[in-house]
């Protein structure tokens, strides 16, 4: 490790020691969910299961809570729930990357955790360089770092970054989130034998490409890989405008459905389908894991989104990363599931109920008290309105007349009511996360996704109202404290 790497490490974690007590104190402090100890967290990064222990990195930048040059802080855990927090794992200190060890990849080789990052470089007049670079573990806690592998291939813009790296045969295979030089955005597709020399084959996907109109200046953080026999593509377009329901925040994250031709380096797809619904999500990243399972964790948070107005930010951190989804493909649907192992945070059983005629009248749950818990609803084919109302800081409504579901929250810039919607043929199913000052809502299985933060105007002590309403049968509720 260079001297000035140490400096840069022992500056951070100065600045966790110093800010902890206030940081602790910001009574919208998740409790099941990863966040920086202090300053600004955004993508996830590097999501691998190594020797057996799973290890999420993200992009963290701990002296404001703005953006900047980044680090790689560092979770691991051995269940997906209980998650401990490793020394910082890349500080931004060579040449290569002295503007942010922006976002990259893990994988496994020779029994060593290698990194990709793009190596973030701006000169004093803004101009941007960017480096693809490696980094070395073998204790999957220090990492070597080896500097740049790729140099910016012809044709794009130094926005070229967020490495995903896989194995398909004998070869590797990187997927790298770009910008071309009529400024469309773009994912490269790049081939390796070594992990060190890196071909360039060509834009797999992009706007203006494969039948594509336009859809946008910048593609960030590319994701490929095979789920039940299709393979999706996952990447972060910025630049799209709000149409009806759907690209309502300020860029999106979503998939492509298509089939990867290695030979020819070509990617024929379908069309682009949101992942999450709700105000607060980006930037997703999955992995393999032993067990097989295809699992996603993504930034509850925005970029340029209102960052600046987070409650939060008086207590010198913001944002936090979502709950672990796997991901499933059926019946030609993509399903998002929360992970199996959640299951193991439920404490006491809060709601147990059976078969009740919704009314007008709003039916307050028996969760007084409560700021933490899971909620899941099943609901009968009768089913014309519902609304749960989650304390006064969120709604969440089904119309069957129209099939529009749509989570309401308190604005956290002006207090007026906002919502995102999505169509929905038919509710069946509802499951809820509430924390602090977030929820997740799977919606049938996780056909649909609502992620947002919600930051209730009362102090920790007060209990959150949840009522519901509707008509039509609800044929279970289940609750329990997290
Ligand atoms: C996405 C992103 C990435 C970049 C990183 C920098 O949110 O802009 O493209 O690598 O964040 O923190």
């Amino acid at each position: 490790m260079t001297e000035r790497e140490q400096e840069l490490i022992r500056l951070a974690e100065e600045e966790v020691e110093k800010n902890k007590s206030v940081v602790e104190r910001d009574p919208y402090r998740l409790r099941f969910h990863l966040m920086p100890p202090v300053g600004l967290l955004n993508d996830p990064n590097g999501f691998i299961q190594w020797n057996g222990t799973y290890h999420l990195f993200y992009q963290w930048m701990p002296f404001k809570t703005g953006h900047g040059a980044k680090y790689w802080g560092h979770y691991s855990s051995a269940d997906l729930i209980t998650w401990k927090h490793e020394p910082i794992a890349l500080a931004p200190s060579e040449w290569f990357e002295l503007n942010g060890c922006y976002s990259g990849s893990a994988i496994e080789h020779d029994g060593k955790m290698v990194l990709f990052y793009t190596g973030n470089v701006k000169d004093a007049d803004g101009n941007r360089e960017s480096y693809q670079c490696m980094a070395v573990s073998e204790d999957g806690l220090t990492f070597d770092k080896k500097g740049p592998v790729v140099e910016l291939p012809e044709g794009y813009t130094a926005h070229f970054r967020d490495p995903k790296v896989w194995k398909k045969g004998a070869e590797w295979y990187m997927v790298v989130g770009a910008q071309s030089e009529d400024l469309t955005g773009k994912v490269a597709l790049l081939r390796s034998a070594d992990l060190v020399e890196w071909q360039h084959l060509g834009a797999i996907a992009g706007s203006g490409e494969n039948g594509l109109g336009d859809f946008g200046y910048m593609w960030e953080c590319p994701d490929l890989f095979e789920l039940d026999g299709v393979e999706v593509l996952v990447v972060s377009p910025q630049g799209l405008k709000a149409d009806g329901m759907n690209y309502q925040n300020v860029y999106q994250a979503g998939y492509f459905i298509g089939k990867l031709d290695y030979g020819s380096a070509t990617f024929e797809h379908g069309d682009f389908v949101e992942l999450d619904r709700g105000f607060e999500f980006y930037a997703p990243q999955t992995t393999l894991d032993k067990k097989g399972r295809r699992l996603m964790v993504g930034w509850m948070g925005v970029p340029e989104q209102d960052e600046d107005k987070h409650p939060t930010i008086k207590h010198k951190w913001i944002h936090a990363l979502t709950l672990p989804r796997e991901l499933k493909w059926i019946d030609g649907k993509l399903l998002q599931v929360p992970a199996e192992e959640l299951t193991q945070m439920r404490k006491a059983t809060l709601i147990e109920l059976s078969k009740m005629e919704l009314s007008d009248d709003k039916f307050q749950l028996p969760l007084e008290e409560k700021r933490v818990f899971e909620l899941h609803l099943s609901l009968g084919a009768d089913l014309s309105l519902l609304e749960l109302a989650i304390g006064e800081a969120a709604k969440l409504t089904y119309d069957a007349s129209s099939n529009v579901f749509s989570l309401h929250r308190k604005s956290f810039v002006i207090g007026e009511w906002e919502m995102r919607s999505c169509r929905l043929t038919q509710l069946t199913e509802l499951q809820a996360f509430v924390d602090t000052s977030s929820i997740e809502v799977f919606l049938n299985g996780g056909e649909e996704v609502f992620t947002a933060r919600l930051f209730p105007e009362h102090d920790a002590s007060d209990a959150v109202k949840v009522c519901v309403s509707g008509t039509g049968t609800l044929m279970k509720m289940n609750a329990w404290d997290l």
